[in-house]
């Protein structure tokens, strides 16, 4: 064997066996995997309260909670039918007010009105309210995002 064929033997085996390591850096799946387990951190169960706050008026408004502003509507009585916002307005950023009568969060400032589930039923908001999941469990009212 010529020394440049050797040279070239070597230089197609260093590429070779270098092609697979350099398809795995550029691969997304690294990425992939590190943000679902940032989403997996963020989509933990945070306690908001207490059951006997809530059931004293009926909902919970929290402005610190560790999932930021959290407004929990229901009592223990039907924990299953517990309502969890952002009650952030999305139009100027007051805070919407639960309407038991309306069945509807209502701005106070430009009287935007929400849905249940946080969508938008009456302007000037464009935008729906920041919903969340929410669940009773050892006397604490908990809630993430959903
Ligand atoms: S801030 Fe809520 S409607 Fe304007």
């Amino acid at each position: 064997m010529k020394r440049r064929e050797f040279i070239n033997w070597v230089g197609l085996g260093f590429l070779a066996s270098s092609l697979p390591v350099a398809l795995a850096a550029c691969s997304p799946e690294t990425t992939t995997t590190a943000s679902s387990t940032s989403d997996a951190a963020t989509q933990k169960w945070e306690n908001v309260g207490t059951v006997a706050e809530l059931d004293k008026k009926g909902q919970l408004l929290v402005s610190d909670s560790p999932v930021g502003a959290v407004l929990v509507v229901g009592t223990s009585k039907a924990a299953q039918s517990l309502i969890a916002v952002n009650p952030t307005c999305t139009h100027k950023g007051c805070t919407v007010a639960w309407k038991t009568e309306k069945n509807q969060f209502v701005c106070p400032c430009h009287d935007a009105e929400f849905a249940r589930d946080g969508k938008v039923q009456e302007g000037p908001a464009e935008k729906p309210l920041k919903t969340y999941l929410a669940k009773i469990e050892s006397g604490s009212v908990f809630v993430k995002t959903a």
